[in-house]
């Protein structure tokens, strides 16, 4: 079993955890995730390790069906059955100049952990973090701190800069290149953001989130096509190189389970007591 030691609500519909996962902490690098399983019947959900500190692993994340409900709605205290991880290929961090950290809303969770592995490793870090409206916003102290310059962006315009972050990052491309980007968040966000890098050259990598089942390369449910070719992203990524992801074919396969996504919603608001996810 492992104990969740703090949880709190960070926006609406977007929570924190730290859960004590000695072997995971222990051995979790930027980029990484961890799949967890509330209870004997719940389903395995992949979350992206957020923080790390001792013993403790941060998870960061939108309530969206049935298990980010349930998990939710665990506080301090409560246990989790499992804690599988950490899994997939870290971050590739080294010495490349100046990186820009491009996050979308719950995106932006993957992003400290990312920023502060590319600092030590001797970089500037551009952060630009961008949500619907200023109420979604998150993180944006932690990045601040750890970020040599931070841009904010909000749809609505109620902080920061109007717009996406396309805008800011297409600036920065035209007025002083980086020399490495990346980009975190929903898949049409991910896909259009990584574009505006493309005709300048630089580098992107992108964290995909394909549904995954078994997170170890045996089901094949979290297939995606990169450069022609079939990678699996629990064990090949998350995360990959922006300019040759199929975008599209991503968008097609998160879709695929929607009818039982809904029923399971569905199932569960009625306040169904076996505890389960089907
Ligand atoms: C490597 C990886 C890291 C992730 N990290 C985070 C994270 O840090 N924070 C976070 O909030 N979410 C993250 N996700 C997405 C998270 O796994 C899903 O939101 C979760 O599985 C939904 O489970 P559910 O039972 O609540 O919803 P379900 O009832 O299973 O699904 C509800 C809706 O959620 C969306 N969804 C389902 N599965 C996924 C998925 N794998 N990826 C994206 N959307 C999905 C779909 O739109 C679906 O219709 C990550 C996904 C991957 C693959
Ligand atoms: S989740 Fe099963 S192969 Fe990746």
């Amino acid at each position: 079993m492992y104990r969740i030691t703090a949880a709190s609500a960070l926006a609406e519909n977007v929570y924190e955890a730290w859960i004590s996962a000695p072997h995971v902490s222990r051995h979790a690098e930027a980029g990484q995730f961890l799949v967890l399983r509330i209870d004997e019947k719940g389903e395995r959900i992949p979350l992206t390790i957020s923080g790390v500190d001792g013993d403790l692993v941060r998870i960061i994340f939108m309530t969206v069906g049935t298990t980010t409900r349930r998990l939710a709605a665990l506080k301090e205290g409560d246990t989790i059955l499992d804690v599988v991880g950490p899994l997939g290929e870290p971050t590739e961090v080294k010495s490349y100049g100046t990186c820009v950290l491009v996050g979308g809303g719950v995106g932006i969770a993957c992003l400290p952990i990312i920023a502060k592995a590319l600092k030590v490793a001797g970089n500037t870090v551009i952060g630009i973090i961008g949500a619907r409206n200023k109420d979604l916003l998150i993180l944006e102290d932690e990045m601040r701190e750890v970020c040599d310059e931070l841009i904010i962006t909000t749809d609505d315009g109620s902080y920061g800069i109007k717009g996406f972050a396309a805008g800011p990052l297409k600036e920065i491309c035209e007025t002083r290149p980086p020399d490495a980007v990346w980009v975190i968040g929903p898949a049409i966000m991910m896909k259009v953001t990584s574009g505006v890098t493309k005709p300048f050259g630089i580098r992107t990598f992108v964290s995909l989130n394909p549904i995954m089942v078994d997170g170890t390369g045996m089901c094949g449910s979290c297939r995606v096509v990169v450069g022609g070719e079939t990678r699996f992203a629990c064990v090949d990524g998350p995360e990959f190189d922006a300019h040759a992801v199929d975008f599209d074919l991503l968008m097609s396969r998160q879709r695929f389970y929607t009818d039982e996504e809904k029923e399971s919603a569905t199932h569960h608001a009625g306040g169904c007591s076996c505890g389960g996810n089907h």
